[in-house]
């Protein structure tokens, strides 16, 4: 196990009628002006965003609002919402909806406080140590925001899709009732489980030898995302089975799972090129590329890909490590379709013609490759695009 430092200090609030203490909160965290910001109108059909402002106005909490964020948030808000703030002297900023409200908050938050466009941190992944505190009420258990360090904005002009982080970022409390989840679609409640998976696997294919705990605790929120998310598809309101997923999203993305390991998060920064360019939807672009990454990563650590085959999926090894890895990921094609998603990347609408261009804007590492479980050049990254098409 390596080294590592842990600090998760996230609140939450978790269970049935939580939101009705988003103002008690927020008071407790110093907040006396608040923007709530939201998404295209799920919160307002839901009544959510009434019942939010009640709790506010019970409190005596001034308060403003920002609606409109779309899915994979873009740049144009986010300065909107910036200049919003500084001009009301708000200090304190409230996001009601799923990541892409979240991230966006998170960028707004940081942007308020910067001499510079915010977009100069996001560009180039520069730390955020500073930002106006953040609180959530989550409605879509999937990009793990409402838990995590992380904003992923698009920036409008030039479609580049960054994702910045700092602790500065980590919402001060999260708001967790796992009934707001109810109204998903199917479609978004099995791209927001895909993405939870895909949170899980970046930090599970990693060269680092003995850690048990982690391995472990990923296995058991791999097995419950996968037990858990036909459950709710068969019937969106079962509540115990939308909280063990909705607790499962927070867990798998506040890195509680991935100390102590290295990381690879090639597959994220393949897919941000997919939403940066087609809009696509995180978790149905994760859901793609995952099995097709895994693919190109098994010859890498075929033993590793047999324990996942074999504690996963319950498929006896066949005594050749690599097929019953290739087992494995199949076992992860059957599960994603099964669930709705798509299984190739023209059904998504992405274009063969753009794989080049969508792998040379990625952003490498110094020495020019992604990923740190398998190192991909640009050129792997299009063999795993086609491989996948
Ligand atoms: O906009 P509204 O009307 O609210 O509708 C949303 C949106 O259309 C809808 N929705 C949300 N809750 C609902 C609901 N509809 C009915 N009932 C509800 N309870 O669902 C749609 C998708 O919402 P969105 O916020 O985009 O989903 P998600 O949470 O998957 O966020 C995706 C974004 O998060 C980023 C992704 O890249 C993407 O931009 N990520 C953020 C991360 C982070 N900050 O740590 C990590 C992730 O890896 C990810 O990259
Ligand atoms: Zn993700």
């Amino acid at each position: 196990m390596l080294n590592f430092e842990f600090c998760s200090p996230t609140r939450f609030l978790f269970g049935k009628g939580t939101e009705n203490k988003a103002g008690e909160m927020i008071k407790r965290y110093g907040g006396t002006k608040v923007l709530i910001h939201y998404g295209g109108g799920s919160v307002v059909r839901s009544g959510l965003l009434q019942r939010v402002k009640e709790s506010l106005e019970q409190e005596g909490i001034e308060f403003l609002t920002l609606g409109g964020v779309q899915p994979n948030p873009r740049s144009g808000l986010v300065y909107q919402g910036i200049d919003l703030c500084r001009k009301e002297n708000v200090d304190f900023i409230l996001a009601v909806g799923g990541g892409s409200v979240i991230d966006s908050a998170k960028a707004i938050a940081a942007g308020t406080l910067m001499d510079c466009d915010f977009w100069e941190y996001w560009k180039v992944k520069k730390p955020i140590t500073k930002a106006l505190p953040v609180g959530t009420v989550l409605t879509i258990p999937a990009a793990g925001s409402e838990a995590s360090p992380n904003s992923v904005i698009t920036h409008e002009e030039t479609l580049v899709k960054r994702g910045c982080a700092g602790e500065a970022l980590r919402p001060r409390f999260s708001i967790l009732n796992p009934e707001l989840t109810f109204t998903l679609p199917a479609w978004q409640t099995a791209s927001g489980a895909s993405d939870i998976i895909a949170h899980v696997l970046e930090r599970y294919f990693t060269n680092t030898k003995d850690v048990e705990v982690t391995d472990r605790l990923c296995e058991a929120l791999l097995l419950t995302v996968i037990r858990e998310t036909p459950r709710v598809i068969a019937d969106p309101t079962c509540y115990e089975a939308r909280a063990s997923i909705m607790w499962a999203g927070a867990l798998a993305h506040n890195n509680v799972v991935g100390v102590g390991r290295e990381q690879d998060w090639a597959t994220h920064a393949i897919e941000h090129e997919l939403s940066a360019l087609y809009d696509v939807t995180h978790g149905a672009g994760l859901a793609v590329l995952f099995p097709a990454w895994m693919t190109k990563a098994l010859p890498h650590n075929p033993k590793l890909f047999a324990t996942m085959a074999t504690r996963i999926f319950g498929i006896q090894n066949t005594g050749d490590d690599a097929e019953t890895g290739a087992l494995g990921i199949q076992a992860w094609r059957d599960f994603f379709t099964s669930i709705g998603m798509p299984d190739n990347l023209r059904e998504l609408g992405v274009k063969e013609e753009d794989f080049e261009y969508m792998a040379n804007r990625l952003l490498l590492k110094p020495d020019g490759t992604l990923g740190n479980f398998v190192k991909l050049t640009p050129d792997d990254v299009v063999e795993i695009y086609k491989s996948c098409y």
